[in-house]
């Protein structure tokens, strides 16, 4: 049993104060709230072993889901109040029909400066370069195992090849910086991270190694197969000598290396073992209109209420900032409490 910190709150970064006349929404402990993940879809093309069961996998109804035009409104009024940076994910947010037509409409909302995806990459050889016309600055791409028929038991049912064109077609369109992660699961592929990690020895990528999660509908996996972050250096450093660290972006969950010689870099991302809540700039918009707003909480609060209940842009602002005052400090992983109800597909990664 390994011994796990608690989220306990630490000293504001104070690279994260407010300059002055920005208009910035703060929650309750103070911290900034800038970034908004979107759920573009609670569906997907694979099932991964750590986020979806293998069957009996249940989707939102059509109608619970929200339209094009009610995702736009809480973009703009999120935009509104200082929320500059948005993340699409899932699910798969590829099979969300009209996708790079959703993304122009978010790239060109006054506030927004910036808009990433986070894919598994299987339709990104088709669509990569319709996204980045449409204004999609930057992708994330799942990719767990180079081995073929391994990437294919993980993903159940996913064709690496089908990824690996992806991540070119990103690369040609000039998505950049292009980010690789892989969840790393004992007993699947822990025997290949020094592999994935040499990736960044011949692309300008960064390879992220994550920490499984215990969220809903994935059995045991967390429990069976957490491979805290310092093991995964280790198995790095073993193949690859030192690595050595550099400064994280601000707001960046990783932690972040480079491989001795490397063009790439390497980041470590750790919501088990060394949780990051205390710098925690985001809230997440579920499909079906919830603000999520810690990924290990229940704790939500409606959006598609307001908006089908004839609300107006400031009832929006005004729910979206009631859920930001009500973000939880962090998880309580390490005091054994335990996120029910929603998996990572239904949350949005
Ligand atoms: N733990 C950690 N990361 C997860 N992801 C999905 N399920 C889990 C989990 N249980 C990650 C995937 C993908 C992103 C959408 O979320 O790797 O990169
Ligand atoms: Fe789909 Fe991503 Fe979940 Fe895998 S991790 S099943 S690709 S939503």
């Amino acid at each position: 049993m390994i011994a796990l910190p608690i989220a306990v709150p630490s000293t504001q970064d104070e690279r994260a104060i407010p300059k002055a006349g920005e208009r910035l929404t703060r929650d309750a402990y103070g911290r900034p709230m800038t970034y908004l993940r979107i759920s573009l879809t609670d569906r997907c093309n694979l099932r991964c072993v750590y986020c979806m069961p293998a069957i009996g996998m249940k989707f939102a109804p059509r109608d619970e889901l929200l339209t094009d035009d009610e995702l736009l409104a809480v973009v703009r009024a999120s935009a509104k109040i200082g929320f500059s940076k948005m993340r699409l994910t899932g699910g798969e947010p590829t099979v969300r029909p009209h996708v790079a037509d959703l993304v122009r409409e978010i790239a060109h909302t006054p506030g927004v400066d910036d808009v990433a995806m986070t894919t598994n990459g299987l339709l990104l050889a088709r669509l990569a370069q319709d996204l980045k016309d449409a204004g999609l600055k930057r992708v994330n791409v799942s990719i767990d195992s180079l081995k073929s028929d391994r990437f294919t038991a993980i993903t159940r049912g996913g064709k690496i090849e089908k990824v690996w064109a992806g991540i070119e077609a990103a690369e040609a369109a000039g998505l950049s910086p292009i980010k690789l992660n892989a969840v790393v699961v004992r007993g699947q592929n822990e025997d290949e991270v020094a592999d994935l990690a040499a990736l960044t020895m011949t692309h300008p990528w960064q390879v992220r190694f994550i920490e499984v999660m215990p969220l809903e509908g994935v059995g045991t996996v967390h429990d069976e197969g957490l491979v805290t972050t310092a093991e995964t250096i280790e198995l790095i450093e073993r193949d690859h000598g030192e690595l050595e660290p550099l400064e994280a972006p601000l707001g960046d969950p990783a932690r972040v290396y480079r491989m001795p010689g490397a063009i790439g870099t390497i980041g470590f991302i750790s919501p088990v073992s060394q949780p990051f809540c205390s710098f925690c700039n985001r809230i997440r918009l579920t499909a079906d209109g919830k603000l999520r707003l810690c990924l290990l909480r229940n704790d939500e609060v409606d959006v598609r209420d307001i908006l089908r209940g004839g609300g107006d842009e400031n009832d929006l602002i005004e729910q979206i900032r009631y859920g930001v005052w009500r973000k939880p400090w962090g998880h309580g992983l390490a005091e054994g409490d335990r996120n029910t109800g929603r998996g990572m597909s239904q949350i949005g990664g």
